[in-house]
């Protein structure tokens, strides 16, 4: 299985990371369980959740998918095997929110509590937090790599300011460095990193572990229109994507597909990889089918042709 070094934190992960906002919400446990057996059984080892996962769900309060992977470890006995990406900052209930010094001391132990393991391999700021000073969050989390809690950090949804801001604070202060970046991105979501973020994480050298990779769902083509997507549970995050762009979009995916005997899904994926500054893409599933064909992904090379066509279907402006 191809290996890619995670900027420059020592830690090598597979080209696919595993996403796992779903865990607690549109896949339960039994089926959770399923789908990480699955990633194991095909040779990836690499899993993204986050504390506040899948507080948006009915009944849910945040957490739920760290449990479900606290105790998938406990009963599998494999934390050894996996390289795992949680995230703080995101609010998980009154005063618990942001890159406190405090309060990242206390959602940290939450973590670990929940994730029944003694060590985080990327513990990553989910946004930025403004009020906090970077020193500030750098220094914990100094602590916490040097405590062994922690084994390298990263950033996501910061702006390029703020993560060269970041990335300045730690080289002055010779405090540890966010080594990944994790920001939207996908064939149809574009200049958002494409703008600015993508020079930053380059001139860095910082590992780029992209969300909403298949664009929730719409770039597997299995929504022509809105109201296909009308009774799933990701309808809101579908909404944007039916647009004449999107359409045309899923026509190239599709040709695409057809050429190299691949799924959308694949091809989606693999543009992605393809990228010189993307070290894995984060994608989610909510069985083992889906898992498989996520799977197929890190095995597709796609021909220079197929790159251009994909780049000129989705073009969009690009401003800065
Ligand atoms: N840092 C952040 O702020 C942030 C924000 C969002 C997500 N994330 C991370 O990124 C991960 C990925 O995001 P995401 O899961 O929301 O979106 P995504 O990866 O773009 O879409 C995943 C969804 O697409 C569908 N799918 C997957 N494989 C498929 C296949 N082979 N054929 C057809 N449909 C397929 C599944 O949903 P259905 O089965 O329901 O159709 C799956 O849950 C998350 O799990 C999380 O770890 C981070």
């Amino acid at each position: 299985m191809k290996k890619r070094q995670l900027g420059h934190s020592g830690i090598e992960v597979p080209t696919l990371c595993l996403g796992g906002n779903v865990f607690g919400w549109t896949a339960d446990e039994p089926r959770s369980f399923e789908v990480l057996d699955a990633l194991l059984e095909s040779g990836l080892n690499f899993v993204d959740t986050a504390d506040v996962y899948s507080h948006w769900a009915p009944g849910n309060h945040g957490g739920e998918s760290e449990t479900i992977i606290g105790k998938w470890f406990k009963a599998r006995g494999n934390r050894s095997q996996v390289i795992l990406a949680t995230k703080v900052g995101l609010p998980m209930g009154e005063g618990k929110q942001g890159l406190s010094r405090n309060y990242i001391r206390q959602a940290v132990e939450d973590s670990l509590q929940r994730l029944q393991t003694d060590y985080i391999d990327l513990y990553q700021s989910h946004r930025d937090d403004e009020s906090t000073s970077q020193a500030e969050t750098l220094g914990v989390y100094a602590d916490l790599i040097r405590e062994g809690k922690v084994r390298a950090i990263g950033a996501s949804n910061f702006t390029a300011e703020r993560l060269q801001s970041a990335l300045e604070v730690s080289r002055k202060q010779n405090l540890p460095r966010y080594e990944s970046l994790q920001p939207e991105y996908n064939l149809h979501d574009r200049v958002g990193y494409e703008s600015a973020l993508e020079a930053v994480c380059v001139k860095n050298g910082l590992g780029v572990i992209p969300y909403f990779s298949l664009a929730s769902g719409f770039l597997s083509g299995k929504y022509r229109s809105a109201a296909d997507a009308a009774s799933r549970p990701r309808t809101e995050m579908l909404k944007k994507y039916f647009n004449e762009r999107g359409m045309r979009i899923l026509e190239s995916l599709g040709e695409v597909a057809r050429e190299l005997k691949a799924k959308p899904v694949q091809v989606a994926l693999a543009w992605l990889m393809a990228r010189p500054s993307i070290t894995a893409p984060i994608a989610s599933a909510t069985t083992v089918e889906q898992l498989h064909e996520l799977v197929g992904a890190t095995r597709l090379e796609l021909p220079h042709g197929a790159v251009e066509k994909l780049n000129q279907a989705s073009a969009e402006t690009v401003t800065a």
